[in-house]
């Protein structure tokens, strides 16, 4: 193959056009986030390309191995969300839920920063028009102020939430539970945290759905969660142990509708009763 274009010209192009996308998310502009999109779906396309140029014309080096790492992170992160997310509008989903709260990744979660969690949203709301959700962090303090940054960057929902930073040693082996010692803690005891964050975000961000989500495991959990302010309620952990426990559920607050006389699972949405 002949060509007078180097690989390594490619990687730089690539770089500086990931750069300028990332610069025009900063701007916060809807005008400037779509064109920020748009620039690092380019510069993703040509990050793709240098490898191949360098392989087919054989000029791969240790060179351009390096600057492709480089290039690999130079790009803020958030062009990562929106990226993915551009790609999953191709795909044909029907909506998207973005997870700013991994505990397993290094660095922060986005999801204690409402800053930095209303960039990723603002990033993703320009790539699509498909509804998009946000699943926070309980650990996020207050985590309403991540709710209703996300809400303003075009989030139609939030998920509240995901596993809760926890610890664990076993006193017979002396070690940890989890290999990272500290990470994402999920099940019952963690309900009640999850609780907390919806009602505290009901209150303060009225009129953004909550999925509830956290230690869920039978239909009481769910009305619990409907309760306290969520118009849906997700289940985790409860599918290790039992995959088709969604049919006990359902029966259960069936059972409980009838016993307190609610019509529509609308009825409980908030409807907690104050002391
Ligand atoms: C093994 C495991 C893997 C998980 N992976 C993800 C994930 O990839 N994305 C995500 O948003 N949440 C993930 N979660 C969080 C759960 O979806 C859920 O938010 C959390 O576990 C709390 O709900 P639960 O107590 O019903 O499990 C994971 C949880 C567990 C236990």
């Amino acid at each position: 193959m002949h060509t007078r274009i180097r690989p390594n010209q490619i990687t730089v192009i690539s770089i500086a056009v990931g750069i300028v996308g990332g610069l025009l998310f900063s701007v916060g502009s809807y005008a400037a986030t779509s064109a920020g999109a748009l620039l690092f779906l380019f510069s993703t396309i040509l990050d793709g390309c240098d490898g191949e140029l360098a392989r087919l014309t054989y000029r791969e080096s240790r060179t351009g191995a390096l600057l492709d790492v480089v290039g690999d992170n130079a790009p803020p992160h958030v062009d990562g969300f929106a990226e993915v997310a551009s790609r999953m509008d191709a795909s044909g989903v029907a909506a998207i839920e973005i997870n700013l709260s991994c505990p397993n990744l290094d660095g922060v979660p986005y999801a204690l920063d409402p800053v930095l969690s209303g960039d990723v949203v603002q990033a993703v709301r320009a790539c699509t028009r498909l509804p998009i959700s946000a699943k926070l962090s309980s650990d996020a303090r207050p985590i309403s102020a991540v709710a209703a940054s996300v809400a303003e960057a075009g989030a139609d929902w939030v998920v509240v939430s995901n596993t809760v930073m926890g610890a664990a040693i076993d006193p017979e082996t002396r070690r940890p539970a989890l290999s990272g010692l500290i990470g994402g803690y999920s099940g019952g005891p963690i309900r009640p945290i999850a609780v907390r964050s919806v009602l505290e975000i009901a209150k303060d961000v009225p009129g953004l759905p909550i999925v509830g989500c956290g230690g869920v495991s039978n239909g009481p959990h769910v009305v619990e969660f409907l309760l306290a302010g969520a118009s849906a309620v997700a289940i985790g952990s409860i599918h290790f142990k039992t995959p088709r426990i969604a049919k006990s559920m359902t029966k259960d607050i069936n059972r409980y509708m009838a016993r307190h006389d609610v019509a529509s699972v609308e009825q409980l949405i908030g409807a907690y009763e104050p002391w």
